[in-house]
């Protein structure tokens, strides 16, 4: 923990953030946001991002491939009004390649290496293994905290369907590589009920006579080719898993739950929630983003009035009454959601609704200037 900075986001005082939350709800955009306010306020900050809008990519000075940390320009922050005190970096988490620099890493040889990165099963691994991209992402977290100078680092993440994936990442990378393949390939099988768990407590030839039958021995022979490239690199895929399991929960590393304000994604966002406390984990704020505006306070009410009073056509101004009732509707729906984290026990940042996407730093900026510290010095 530090103090802050004026114009930091408040929640943001642990060197390492993590924006977690289901696919769509605007982790990347926050990340954004928080990594642009540290930099104004005079932090050496650094976002790393994964697939965003390009339009994003562009306002950050990113290319379209590019995995190498950029210095946001200037120019940049000049052209949305801002006076930068400190620096922004960003950079794309390229999933593939993390993976690649880790076998890299702890490949004894560049023959086993290539072989690995040969192997069919290792080119599917990222959408084969459910967490690996997860790890991967917070992989790189690691290494970037351990090797670069930044005062903060935000991780964006990959969306992910359930909070368990990411949270489990290192012990399910672990598990895998620890040669559990079995258990790996037979696993979407064994979610979808089709097999029980029985299988595995018989003898060996029968599992292995199953797996064969649901994969075809072509296919079975290459994994088996998979999990001996990897032998004896084990012992150091699993020291690294557990350093990088132990700074999520130090206090270096903090997590940001986005959310948006509607009932499916809060449910989820109650359930990460809950997994990353459990977890020992530090929320450091849930972001319910993208919240309606409240159309009374925006004075709505009155310019319907002023519609009437004004002698509008009917059809008109039953209109804008409709749309009004519609915007109500819409906030009300959004307040149910605000307070149904309240009950329990969080108190979300609300973001608005913007009219269009966020994707320049003028629009970053605008839109979490009402979540703004005043500073811990002010
Ligand atoms: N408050 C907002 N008002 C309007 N548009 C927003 C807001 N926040 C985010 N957006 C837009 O919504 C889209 C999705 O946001 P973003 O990419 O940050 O979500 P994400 O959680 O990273 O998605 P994914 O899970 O696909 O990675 C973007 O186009 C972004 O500009
Ligand atoms: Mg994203």
């Amino acid at each position: 923990m530090r103090p802050l900075l004026p114009g930091e986001l408040p929640f943001a005082s642990r060197r390492l953030q993590v924006c977690v939350g289901a696919g769509g709800v605007g982790k990347t955009t926050l990340a954004a946001a928080i990594a642009l306010r540290a930099a104004v306020a005079g932090r050496k900050a650094l976002v790393c991002t994964i697939d965003p809008a390009r339009r994003l990519a562009d306002s950050l000075g990113l290319p379209e491939l590019g995995h190498d940390r950029r210095r946001v320009p200037v120019e940049r922050f000049a052209a949305a009004g801002l006076e930068p005190r400190g620096e922004l970096w960003a950079m794309m988490l390229d999933l593939k390649r993390s993976w690649d620099e880790l076998i890299a890493r702890h490949a004894p040889s560049v023959e086993q290496r290539d072989r690995i990165y040969a192997n069919r099963f290792y080119r599917q691994l990222s959408s084969a293994l459910a967490g690996s991209q997860e790890y991967i992402a917070v992989e790189k977290l690691y290494e970037l905290s351990q090797t670069t100078d930044y005062d903060l680092i935000v991780l964006d993440t990959p969306p992910t369907a359930h909070a368990l994936d990411f949270l489990d990442a290192p012990n399910r990378v672990v598990d895998f590589l620890d040669n559990d393949a079995a258990r790996w390939l037979l696993t979407p099988a064994l979610a979808a009920g089709k097999i029980g768990l029985g299988l595995f407590g018989r003898g060996g030839g029968r599992l292995f006579r199953g797996i064969s039958e649901l994969t075809g021995a072509e296919t079975l022979r290459e994994l088996a080719d998979f999990m001996l490239s990897l032998s004896g690199m084990y012992e150091g895929f699993k020291e690294r898993a557990g350093k990088v399991k132990k700074l999520l929960a130090s206090p270096e590393a903090g997590f940001v739950l986005v959310t948006t304000p509607k009932p499916l994604t809060v449910g989820e966002a109650l359930q990460f929630h809950g997994a990353l406390e459990k977890s020992g984990l530090a929320v450091g704020a849930v972001i319910a983003n993208r919240v309606h505006a409240d159309i009374r306070a925006a004075g709505g009410d009155e310019l319907a009035r002023a519609g009437r009073s004004d002698g509008l056509p009917e059809d008109l101004v039953r209109r804008i009454d409709r749309a009004l009732s519609d915007a109500r509707a819409l906030r009300h729906g959004d307040e149910e959601q605000l307070a149904r984290l309240r009950r329990a026990g969080i108190e979300p940042f609300a973001l608005m609704r913007r009219d269009r996407d966020v994707h320049d730093l003028g629009a970053l900026w605008s839109l979490t200037e009402p979540l703004a510290a005043k500073g811990d010095a002010a």
